[in-house]
């Protein structure tokens, strides 16, 4: 007889992911299209520090749970670890995530944080460099490519081991509205695929 469950995997066997992240959320909307019905990882939680990110407005729209953890809440391990070990979560995904990832949090999850940067990192990294930032200093370096870089997350703020850039070449014509617009693309194109590289052990 078909066994009609053979290849099915309960919820808590799957890779349950944790999307943070502060702003329009594009990216997990991405990652949460992509993995809704993926065999054994699972988009299970959203979190924001910022109570009107469209972040939390795209894991409604997808009945992903959420949760807002202020900045100051991020401080409170045990707050902050309590939220994450309700909804059962192994691996977090920054997404546009502007607060730096605290010490606890990096131990609690070790090697299982990653971020993505929109350049490619070591340049136009650091403190401050995020959204439109990055690509008009892109722009004003005069440099002829960028690109994006996932990375796992450490203390330091772009800093973790690179897992993946890819390059987009500019030309002089390209300004920081048009770089913004090619390096999303490339993000929705690549972040689903390196998470399920990472995490999809089939
Ligand atoms: C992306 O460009 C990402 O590289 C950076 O923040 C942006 C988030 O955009 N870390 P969205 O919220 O996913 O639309």
């Amino acid at each position: 007889m078909k066994d009609m469950f053979k290849n099915s995997t309960s919820k808590e066997d799957k890779v349950q992911v944790a999307l943070f992240g502060s702003g329009t959320g594009s990216n997990a909307e991405t990652i949460i299209k992509t993995f809704k019905d993926h065999p054994t990882i699972l988009p299970a939680l959203v979190v924001s520090n910022k109570v009107d990110a469209g972040i939390l407005n795209k894991a409604a729209f997808h009945n992903i749970p959420s949760a807002v953890i202020s900045k100051e809440e991020l401080q409170d391990q045990e707050k902050t670890i309590k939220v994450l070990a309700d909804h059962k979560i192994n691996f977090i995904v920054l997404a546009g995530f502007l607060l730096k990832i605290p010490s606890y949090l990096i131990n609690a999850f070790p090697n299982k944080i990653i971020n993505i940067h929109p350049a490619l990192l070591p340049d136009f990294g650091g403190k401050g460099m995020y959204g439109m930032r990055v690509h008009e200093a892109v722009k004003r370096s005069g440099a002829s490519k960028t690109g994006i870089t996932i990375h796992y997350v450490d203390e330091v703020y772009d800093h973790g081991k690179v897992i993946f850039q890819r390059q987009i070449k500019l030309t002089p014509s390209d300004s920081p509205e048009s770089i913004a617009q090619m390096v999303l693309k490339e993000e929705h194109e690549w972040y689903p695929k390196i998470i399920e590289s990472l995490l999809h052990k089939g």
